[in-house]
């Protein structure tokens, strides 16, 4: 379908179609050359135990939640950082307390935690 057709779907009409509700980006990139990398910063833990959480909310699947591994976001100086879609909202966190939190009030009630919010000129 051509570019501008009145008949292409637009991305803001097409939210009630989205198979999940909430999708949570966890950079797990390892770095052996020693520069920063968010595996240096117990992402993997993180990532498992945000996994963790959401099944135990009952948000996972299909409407609810998805949780995904992801290779380097590019933001590395705030590692380990999360990235939530559709809202684009930049996470870091320190521990298991800071995932609950994001899942509880995020992924959850759909609101930004805003303590945990990566500044937005924080990049590699
Ligand atoms: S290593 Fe995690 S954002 Fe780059």
């Amino acid at each position: 379908m051509p570019a501008g057709s009145a008949r292409a779907p637009r991305i803001q009409d097409m939210s009630d179609t989205s198979y999940y509700r909430h999708h949570i980006f966890f950079c797990l990139n390892q770095r052996a050359n020693g520069e920063a990398c968010c595996a240096d910063h117990r992402a993997q833990e993180a990532f498992d135990h945000c996994k963790a959480a959401v099944k135990a909310a009952g948000l996972a699947g299909a409407g609810g939640v998805r949780v995904n591994k992801a290779g380097c976001l590019d933001r590395c100086a705030g590692g380990p950082v999360a990235v939530v879609y559709p809202e684009a909202v930049w996470y870091q966190f320190v521990d298991a307390a800071d995932i609950d939190e994001i899942v509880e009030r995020h992924l959850q009630k759909g609101e930004v935690v805003e303590r945990l919010r990566l500044p937005a000129h924080i990049g590699r």
